[in-house]
């Protein structure tokens, strides 16, 4: 890699970041398309997004993805933000425009045109299962939500979370089903009957040994599995595969915003 005085700085805050791809098929496309653009991961701690959010401008880095869990708190910092941020509370992309900070959500669109162009999977009409209450969660769920499902269940290991995203959801889109159960019915050998769509957004599977949250025996051939978790193959992928189940992970997310 070629870099100049000129080059141009982006990357990614987040805690973890070496798991993350993004630096390497990201520093790829600069060089198969010539831009003169750099892309660097920055482990950001909780404590000290702020003081990093200030970093762009005065680094003048150009822009910065964000992730695992700064997607929420972020939002606050910034300038402007655009109207998915606005309807889902959370911000992927942050665009520095001569030091004003402009926040965008690019997950929801990148994980519906994955699920239909990748996956095969119209989300109009269908019953969704999401685990998970955090960033990507909301903005999944908007999306799902505004593509036309029929009716959505959230399942998150702190039962608050989970709350507040249906609470968000119910006011941003009014008398939509949300229902929430609680994380031990996760359980239950019928927790997906009648479901089309189960998607983790749990950071569960990131690592090898991570508790897997769903057991085989709920997963009926119908279903759908979306895994966000892309850096390895997860045991709900291995699994989804081993029983001929639809599935994707989320590399297809992240390649197709
Ligand atoms: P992101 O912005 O990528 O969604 P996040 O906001 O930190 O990241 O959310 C992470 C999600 O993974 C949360 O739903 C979290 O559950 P809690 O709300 O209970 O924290 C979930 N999560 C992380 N580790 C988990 C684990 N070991 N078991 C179950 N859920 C887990």
């Amino acid at each position: 890699m070629d870099i100049k005085g000129t080059t141009k700085i982006t990357g990614v805050f987040g805690n973890p970041v070496e798991h993350s791809l993004s630096p390497v098929f990201q520093n790829a496309a600069f060089q198969a398309t010539g831009l003169d653009y750099v892309y660097i991961p920055f482990l950001v701690l909780q404590e000290n997004l702020k003081k990093a959010v200030d970093g762009i401008r005065a680094l003048n880095i150009k822009g910065v993805n964000i992730t695992i869990p700064h997607k929420s708190n972020v939002v606050k910092l910034l300038d402007d933000i655009d109207d998915d941020v606005k309807i889902l509370g959370v911000a992927n992309t942050i665009l520095n425009e001569n030091g004003i900070l402009k926040g965008f959500n690019t997950d929801g669109k990148g994980f519906i045109r994955s699920i239909q162009e990748d996956g095969g999977f119209t989300p109009k009409d269908k019953k969704v299962l999401i685990l998970g209450a955090g960033g990507t969660s909301y903005a999944i769920a908007g999306r799902l939500i505004k593509e036309g499902i029929s009716s959505l269940i959230i399942c998150n290991r702190t039962k608050e979370k989970a709350i507040l995203l249906k609470n968000h959801l119910e006011k941003k889109f009014t008398f939509f089903p949300v229902k929430i159960i609680n994380f031990e019915e996760r359980k239950n050998k019928d927790l997906l009957n009648g479901v089309d769509l189960l998607v983790n957004t749990t950071s569960c599977g990131m690592k090898e040994g991570d508790e897997l949250l769903i057991s085989e025996e709920v997963l009926h051939k119908n279903l759908f599995v979306y895994d966000v978790v892309y850096n390895r193959k997860t045991e709900l992928i291995k699994m989804a595969q081993d029983k001929g189940l639809r599935h994707l992970n989320g590399l297809s997310m992240l390649t197709a915003t």
